[in-house]
């Protein structure tokens, strides 16, 4: 099994629908940690050595946030800012998150047809998320996929928590086919790619 760090970051929880559909459909399963990034650091008073740890500690890392202004919330950027340090994650020294895999869950208010260079996005939405690629890349982790629901605002939550319930099983008893989920765009709760084996 692998060991599984999952983290939720929302700094408007109470209003979320779909990140916190998410977030409470990942509390029933078994073998998984979850953080609540905004709820543990309010003031973004960040435990350095304690998140760096909890990264040694896990294998596979799935960040959730809804996508603001293009990118991740501001906490997400300062936990990374501080926990990916040099001589930690990458540079002289920087190996300790070698071979480990990152995955981002991702919802975005826009529809999918608008982030195309037609759309009014402009752009893939893989396009933004490419900072996070490259940190995994510099960091020696493996990049997969991210799991996706656009049009946020509009769409029922349900399928969607499910589904990212059914990944994060999947990922911690190492039934997502890896090389699937590396060459895909993005992926969605009915095309997650499984491998065989009995469900959990
Ligand atoms: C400050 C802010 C910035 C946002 N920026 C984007 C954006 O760049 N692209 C997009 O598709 N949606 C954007 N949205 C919409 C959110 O992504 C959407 O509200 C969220 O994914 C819905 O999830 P929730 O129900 O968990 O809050 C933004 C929303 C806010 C409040």
């Amino acid at each position: 099994m692998a060991r599984l760090l999952h983290i939720f970051a929302h700094p408007g929880r109470a209003t979320s629908r779909v990140n916190l559909s998410m977030w409470r459909a990942a509390q029933g399963i078994d073998g998984i940690d979850s953080l609540d990034l905004y709820s543990t650091y309010p003031r973004y008073a960040i435990d350095i050595e304690k998140e760096q740890q909890r990264l040694v500690d896990h294998d596979v890392l799935v960040l959730q946030f809804p996508l603001f202004w293009y990118s991740a919330p501001a906490l997400v950027k300062e936990w990374i800012d501080l926990t990916f340090e040099h001589g930690f994650a990458y540079g002289q020294g920087g190996d300790r998150l070698r071979g480990k895999q990152m995955m981002l869950a991702v919802t975005a208010g826009g529809p999918q047809d608008a982030y195309s260079h037609q759309g009014y996005q402009h752009f893939e939405l893989r396009t933004f998320l490419t900072p996070f690629e490259q940190t995994a890349r510099l960091s020696q982790m493996t990049f997969l996929a991210p799991y996706v629901q656009f049009g946020a605002l509009k769409e029922d939550p349900a399928p969607h928590a499910r589904g990212f319930a059914d990944l994060l099983r999947a990922l911690r008893d190492d039934r997502l086919d890896l090389s699937r989920a590396q060459q895909a765009q993005f992926l969605t709760h009915d095309t997650l790619p499984l491998t065989e084996g009995a469900p959990t």
